[in-house]
């Protein structure tokens, strides 16, 4: 939800800050804006649109000279997408100019108070309100900026990453966050802000990560001056070493990030094993799990909690870890456990699965399950982010990067790493045999392979795309292990085409959804050998009998699904347990196909965004 970038440093300002908004743009992108500081005034602009937009109004707006600036792409809380609620926003007196990501919850009273004591506001939003805020305490209190950021930040309830200069101070930009991530890039006499590293990963690897209810006043030429929030304490800054590198987070020849990501699969997939799986040895070896061994084994269930795709992996999880396991499961909505007030004490594991680390729902029932004394647990993709560091323990998927909106690589690692702890789980409690163990681990490195071969498929898939491109409604049947599938490939058929889609179980097709079968209406299958095929098969006869437009997922080689069906597409032969690493390759490829033909903007679909830090 919104990415906020800034520089203060010798260079010019203002190519980093584009740069940078470029490559934030996953996280929002109704609007966008830039203040720079030219030496004598502040040069703001700012538009309704993308990043490209806003390129093309500075160009006719401003002067782009200056070496103190920040930037903002925006995805609306408080306010419709328009130039005047974009950010940057303006103090009343011109003096102070802010970007932020979050939302002020208590806007409204703040809002009153300071219109009483004759503040005037042009936008709607909460973020206005804040930089009046802000000037009305460094005034009433003749305080310096930092310290007004301060007194504010204890008035405001909410969340927020901010950054806030004062253009008679030109020197320093204060920060702060709350909820959403912020990140100093430390370079040679200059300093780079940013939600995430990819805006100044190419200037420098060092990086400070603030931590929540934590500020920092960033002075140029000097140094980094970080501050709890509540009682003023000074922080060490941790600088840290990046492992991310400019090859991850661009296309690499690619047209979209999510055809990239999408064939990134087989190397993400092994990546997320490696180290953790060894068949010579015949051990899964998970540091995060093997220290709270005990926690897991003596759990009377697991709870994960998860939204999106990563809820979708979630129930993928459930089948595994009951089947292989047999320990109880239940999957929830982070939005929805968090507040209906679940029973959950300390013989619970809760399992948080996330690919951005920083969803606020799934954060909050995180907070809930700590308070109740469950053991937390993380499955996370970015490194350092809010839930890995909320979670008591944890697993990363080593997917890299993921910079489409509609996950792909981070669904099917995040499925590797709940299989890995599941059969490290089912080895520990003896409830897998030695050979099956065996088994699954052998099956596991051979799923690159078989994900590679998956991918060949491509331009068949692309056929079948181009027959139902028009489809206004579209159905996805699986069982099993491929019902989480089936709802995996319908959402990213919604994301990014925008056509209506919906995912079921296979068999309750009968109690609603078969009403909508005609002959217009194209019908996804999964329909692997080895997840109840024969009771699929009689589903599809049903579907057939409606004059439904099937296309079937199915094995390699099969015959029955083929003759039945208008369209096949085939995927390797693996265990059904791993089976949704296969399945979801063709319903990626489809969906992005559709989209691509129906001219859609595939990494950025509207109104989404990668990473939600607002509930
Ligand atoms: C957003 C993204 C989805 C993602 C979901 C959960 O809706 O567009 O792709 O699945 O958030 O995100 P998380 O980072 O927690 O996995």
């Amino acid at each position: 939800m919104c990415g906020i970038v800034g520089y203060i440093g010798h260079r010019e300002a203002y190519p980093i800050i584009l740069k940078g908004l470029k490559r934030l743009e996953y996280r929002g992108y109704d609007s966008a804006g830039i203040a720079l500081y030219d030496g004598q005034d502040i040069k703001l602009s700012k538009t309704k649109g993308k990043v490209d937009d806003l390129e093309r109004r500075v160009e006719n707006e401003i002067s782009t000279n200056g070496s103190l600036g920040i930037g903002h792409t925006r995805w609306a809380t408080h306010g419709v997408p328009n130039d005047v609620n974009s950010h940057p926003h303006y103090s009343n007196s011109g003096d102070l100019v802010i970007i932020h990501n979050g939302i002020i919850e208590n806007y409204e009273s703040l809002k009153k108070e300071l219109t009483n004591r004759g503040y005037t506001f042009n936008s709607d939003t909460d973020t206005e309100v804040l930089i009046n805020l802000i000037e009305d305490i460094k005034k009433s209190e003749n305080v310096k900026l930092g310290k007004a950021v301060h007194i504010a930040l204890n008035q405001v309830v909410g969340a927020y990453a901010i950054a806030v200069f004062d253009k008679n101070k030109p020197n320093e930009i204060v920060v702060a966050r709350l909820g959403s991530p912020l990140a100093i890039g430390v370079g040679e006499d200059e300093f780079f802000i940013a939600s995430d590293a990819s805006p100044f990963i190419e200037y420098t690897n060092n990086a400070i990560y603030l931590e929540d209810e934590e500020m920092a006043i960033v002075r140029r030429g000097k140094d980094v001056k970080i501050r709890k929030i509540k009682d003023d304490s000074l922080v060490n800054p941790y600088v840290q070493e990046l492992q991310l590198n400019l090859e991850q987070i661009e296309k690499g020849g690619y047209e979209h990030f999510m055809l990239k990501e999408i064939y990134e699969q087989p190397h993400a997939i092994k990546d997320t094993y490696r180290g953790r799986l060894s068949l010579e040895n015949a051990i899964i070896k998970m540091a995060g799990v093997e220290d709270h061994m005990k926690k897991f084994l003596n759990a009377d269930r697991i709870i994960i909690v998860a939204c999106g795709t990563s809820w979708h992996a979630g129930l993928v999880a459930e089948y595994i870890f009951e089947d292989l396991a047999r320990i109880p499961v239940e999957v929830e909505y982070a939005s929805e456990f968090r507040y209906r007030n679940p029973v959950i004490n300390e013989n619970d594991v809760v399992i948080a699965i996330s690919q951005s680390g920083e969803t606020a729902d799934t954060l909050a029932a995180i907070k809930l399950a700590k308070s109740k004394g469950a053991f937390v647990f993380g499955v996370c993709n970015v490194v350092g982010s809010s839930i890995a560091r909320e979670t008591h323990a944890g697993a990363y998927t080593h997917a890299g990067p993921e910079i489409g909106v509609a996950s792909t690589k981070a669904f099917t690692t995040q499925i590797t790493v709940l299989t890995l702890i599941a059969l490290r789980l089912a080895r520990a409690k003896g409830t897998i045999s030695s050979s099956d163990f065996r088994m699954h681990m052998l099956e596991l490195e051979m799923i690159p392979d078989k994900v590679e071969k998956a991918l060949a498929s491509d331009d068949h898939i692309k056929m079948i795309a181009d027959t139902y491109k028009h489809a206004t409604n579209c159905l996805y049947l699986g069982r099993g292990y491929n019902f989480p599938v089936a709802l995996e490939g319908a959402l990213k058929l919604k994301e990014i085409s925008y056509i209506h889609a919906e995912g079921y179980p296979a068999a309750e097709m009968k109690h609603g959804p078969i009403a909508l079968i005609d002959e217009n209406m194209p019908i996804i299958v999964i329909a692997t050998k080895k997840g109840h095929y024969e009771k699929v098969v009689s589903n599809i006869q049903e579907i057939k009998s409606r004059k439904g437009k099937i296309i079937g997922i199915v094995t390699e080689g099969d015959s029955t699904v083929k003759e039945l069906a208008d369209h096949v597409i085939e995927v390797p032969e693996t265990l059904e347990s791993l089976s949704p690493l296969l399945t979801t390759i063709p319903l990626q490829l489809l969906s992005y196909h559709i989209a691509v033909m129906l001219g859609k903007n595939v990494d950025q679909p509207r109104n989404l965004a990668k990473s939600v830090t607002v509930e």
